[in-house]
């Protein structure tokens, strides 16, 4: 009798993934100026400032996931997804050193962000190294022109999605200006979704997928971004700043229009909670009492609804091997991480 062997875990899929794609970005980060690589390594938690090696945390490393499992979906070898796992963990890191400045956030996975230990004009300028990298690097695969096109589409969206995030933050709580649940899915589809999306389509497009397996596969990502943000949002509120390496309450001190809030908006009895968002002393207060109005159940309700709506369009595409399976458990543990 053979033996059926259990499918690999979430947590085992990303670490897979992460071992075929750490050589070539470790690669690919040497090649820039070594103060530049310095400030790069700090943000994946390869070292210390000054650059002594360290192993502190680097993030999960689902955008690198997506690509090799967007290969393996075409029917190729996951490492035919690696240039498009390396342009997009380069690009993801860019967009957390330039967003911690955004949001004038001091702490990064539970290390002091890159702005803070080595000023903003440098943090600006490593941010602008590695995406000039991942360009560079999916300029050099076979699909060149069309692998940058993707990625310069998800980059468009992302900072439409970052421009609208900050833009939120400024309008009224009340009255027409309030931001809509609407508003608030296409900006989260923009700053979080494109890439992931983007990561997953690339991958594919590098292992040969035809124009639909993609574009399916960049719709789930989109989806699978959107309830990521909304899980992000109800960690930012109510996570263990231990385990999500920010500290509580900062989105509230920024006024940020994130799900829970928007949804807690909608109550008659949150008629105080105006007052309390950008008030870093009443952050506590605002946030129990977006709890108490629904918000958290109302944000983690429409994450699963996102997911769900990913799952369909992943079982509908003409997806390859057991990439699906490793698809589909990936989408339930991102959704599901310490909550
Ligand atoms: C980050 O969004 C999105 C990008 C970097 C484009 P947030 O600002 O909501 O994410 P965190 O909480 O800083 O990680
Ligand atoms: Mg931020
Ligand atoms: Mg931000």
């Amino acid at each position: 009798m053979t033996a059926v062997q259990a499918p690999p875990s979430a947590s085992e899929v990303l670490a897979r993934c992460r071992d075929l794609v750490r050589p070539a970005l470790r690669e690919a980060v040497e090649r820039l100026h070594p103060w530049v690589a310095e400030m790069a390594g700090y943000s994946f938690g390869w070292c210390e400032v000054g650059g002594a090696p360290a192993a502190a945390p680097g993030g999960k490393g689902v955008r690198q996931a997506l690509a090799v499992l967007g290969a393996e979906a075409a029917g190729a070898d996951g490492r035919a997804g690696v240039p498009a796992a390396v342009a997009v963990e380069l690009v993801h890191a860019f967009s957390l050193l330039h967003d911690d400045i955004m949001d004038g956030d001091p702490t990064r996975r539970r290390r002091p962000a890159v702005w803070k230990v080595y000023g903003t004009g440098p943090a600006v300028l490593a941010g602008d190294a590695l995406f000039a990298l991942a360009v560079e690097i999916l300029a050099a695969t076979p699909q060149g022109a069309g692998a940058v096109r993707l990625l310069s589409t998800a980059l468009a969206d992302l900072v439409r999605g970052q421009a609208d995030d900050l833009l939120f933050a400024t309008r009224p709580c009340s009255g027409p200006e309030r931001v809509t649940p609407e508003e608030y899915r296409s900006m989260a589809e923009g700053k979080t979704g494109a890439l992931l999306g983007c990561a997953a389509a690339l991958g594919a497009v590098l292992g040969g997928a035809d124009e639909p397996t993609a574009r399916a596969l960049d719709r789930a990502g989109r989806h699978l971004g959107v309830a990521f943000q909304l899980v992000d949002d109800v960690l930012g509120l109510w996570g263990d700043p231990a385990v999500t390496g920010k500290p509580v309450g900062g989105d509230l001190r920024e006024r940020k229009m994130t799900y829970p809030v928007l949804a807690a908006l909608g109550s008659p009895r949150a008629g105080g909670l105006p007052e309390l968002l950008g008030s870093p002393e009443r952050a506590a207060e605002a946030a129990a009492l977006v709890e108490a109005e629904g918000g958290r159940t109302a944000a983690l309700a429409e994450a699963r609804a996102h997911t769900a709506a990913a799952r369909a369009l992943l079982a509908r595409a003409p997806l390859a091997g057991d990439s699906a399976g490793d698809l589909f458990r990936l989408l339930d543990h991102l959704v599901d991480r310490e909550l």
